[in-house]
């Protein structure tokens, strides 16, 4: 068995060498303090990748914490798979291959805290099938939020990022309506949101 730093750090040269997109290295102590500060018992992320995010969750679990983690691609399946079972973590981290849109209603919940990092353009969505599962205050973080400045502020969106970058201010609109959510977004990296939900239904209708 090898040490989480050393699986972590496999997993970035991997990452770098075949353009496998992780959690930026700037993001990664806010990352790893927020799941510390939430030492979560009943994780669900969206989009495994390598597993690297998932192993940073992994180090700050609370106790008898299991994390539930969603990938479509099947070889960077097979691949979290490994790097977990290489960091001593199978028994707490089960490893789902398919579409999390789909996945998501099969899951029986509750998590009290979720990390969207899947498709960017289907964060509402996801959200809105997560919320019956949440437990009230569960946190819910989702990376890319700012999405290379085209979310917020009046820089031109090119025509291939229009959808993603609507999509992206309908879940920013969401989670921060205060009557069912309190939400900061930090700027690190390419923005990540965390929400906390106070236990309100969404209403808002999404556009597909
Ligand atoms: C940004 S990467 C995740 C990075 C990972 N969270 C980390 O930081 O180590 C996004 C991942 O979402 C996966 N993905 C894309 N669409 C998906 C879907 N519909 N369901 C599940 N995973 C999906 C991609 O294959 C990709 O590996």
């Amino acid at each position: 068995m090898a040490t989480i730093k050393e699986v972590l750090n496999e997993q970035r040269i991997y990452a770098v060498m075949n353009k496998v997109p992780i959690l930026r290295e700037a993001e990664v102590p806010l990352f790893e303090d927020l799941i510390a500060m939430y030492q979560p018992r009943q994780v669900l992320e969206v989009g495994t990748a390598i597993g690297y995010s998932t192993l940073l969750l992994a180090r700050h679990l609370g106790p008898e914490g299991h994390i539930t983690t969603i990938e479509l691609d099947e070889t960077r399946c097979e691949l979290a798979k490994q790097w977990i079972d290489q960091a001593g973590f199978t028994n707490r981290i089960q490893v789902l291959q398919g579409d999390a849109t789909e996945l998501i209603s099969s899951l029986k919940g509750p998590f009290d805290l979720v990390f969207l990092d899947g498709p960017k353009g289907q964060y509402l969505k996801q959200l809105q099938a997560i919320l019956p599962k949440l437990t009230v205050g569960a946190a819910v973080l989702a990376d890319n939020v700012l999405f290379r400045g085209y979310v917020r502020g009046d820089k031109e969106v090119p025509h291939r990022f229009r959808t993603i970058a609507k999509r992206l201010r309908m879940y920013l609109e969401t989670v921060e309506d205060k009557s069912q959510f309190n939400t900061t977004i930090y700027p690190m990296g390419d923005g990540m949101s965390v929400s906390i939900w106070k236990g309100q239904t969404v209403s808002h209708e999404t556009d597909d």
